[in-house]
């Protein structure tokens, strides 16, 4: 304020240059600013029908039906409405992208209920030379696939629409859903979703990208985790049961993208990964693994 006083602008305004007068009426004009400032701000702030201030949240959810978003001309395929789908970068070693509140609560109940009368043990993928007995306890979850077309209430397939339009990889790429039940003490060991053609021998097609969406919460444990995550532990000889690294909470409703390749296709070591066990509680997720060519 004292250098306001000595500027160009400052003698304009006070003209006399009344010296013992100059900083109070400063001080009054920066304290007018202020408070027109603040007042206009409340303005022009989003409101809601009953005229209070909209809190964040329920803005962004008035910005996903496009209402707040002015649309763009659109090509034949395209939507007639901006769709924003808000998303917090994990992790770029490997690519991993969190979705909040990708789908509802109640979605992620229909979801449940629709595999739980299908569950069976889940199977892994072998590599050459292993059983199913040298693999036991390596992946202790239950499971079942569900098809988008096997849901006649329609939720599976608006969030594979949904997943297609986040990861612009379209809807045929995708597998059919796999639904996880891991209950207290199940788990998954760290691995890959992508399949080293030297371990599994020649692949018709490829694992590009994974997206789990949470449908339950879990009281305790349960981790997505990434123990390789920014190159770390690579080199300490990891134990594939153990549940370090970077640990992705479920949260009911929430999704999780990452990328298995690199942009030139070959497997990004980073992606390794695993579920870490459930200490309390149950967790139920649904997994879309993305192919790089059509099923
Ligand atoms: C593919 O890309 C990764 C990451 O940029 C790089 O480390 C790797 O050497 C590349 N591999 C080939 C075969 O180009």
């Amino acid at each position: 304020m004292a250098m306001m006083r000595s500027d160009r602008r400052g003698r304009v305004l006070w003209g006399l240059g009344r010296r013992k007068l100059a900083l109070p009426v400063a001080i009054l004009y920066c304290s007018l600013f202020f408070l027109a400032g603040f007042f206009g701000s409340m303005l022009f702030s989003p409101k809601g029908h009953s005229g209070e201030a909209v809190p964040r949240t329920r803005y962004m959810e008035m910005a996903d039906d496009g209402g707040e978003l002015l649309a763009m001309p659109h090509g034949e395929s395209g939507d007639p409405n901006p769709h924003p789908i808000p998303f917090q970068v994990l992790s770029w070693k490997p690519r991993a992208l969190y979705f909040p509140k990708f789908a509802s609560a109640e979605q992620c109940e229909i979801i449940i209920k629709k595999a739980k009368t299908r569950l069976k043990p889940s199977t892994l993928a072998l590599r050459k030379g292993e059983t199913e007995d040298t693999t036991k306890g390596v992946r202790t979850s239950s499971g079942t696939f569900v098809s988008a077309s096997e849901d006649s209430t329609g939720t599976l397939s608006y969030v594979e629409q949904k997943i297609a339009r986040a990861t612009m990889i379209p809807r045929e790429n995708g597998e059919a859903f796999n639904i996880l039940r891991y209950e207290i003490g199940q788990k998954y060991a760290s691995h890959y979703d992508a399949f080293n053609p030297a371990e599994y021998g020649p692949q018709k097609s490829q694992r590009v990208a994974s997206f789990l969406l949470y449908l339950s919460d879990v009281e305790e444990g349960g981790e997505t985790m990434f123990p390789f995550e920014n190159g770390a532990n690579m080199d300490i000889g990891y134990d594939y049961q153990q549940c370090i690294g970077l640990k992705v909470k479920p949260r009911k409703g929430d999704g999780l993208l990452f990328y298995s390749l690199f942009t030139n296709g070959t497997i990004d070591p980073t992606s390794l990964h695993g579920s870490c066990p459930v200490i309390k509680g149950e967790k139920w997720v649904a997994t879309k693994w993305i192919r790089d060519k059509k099923n």
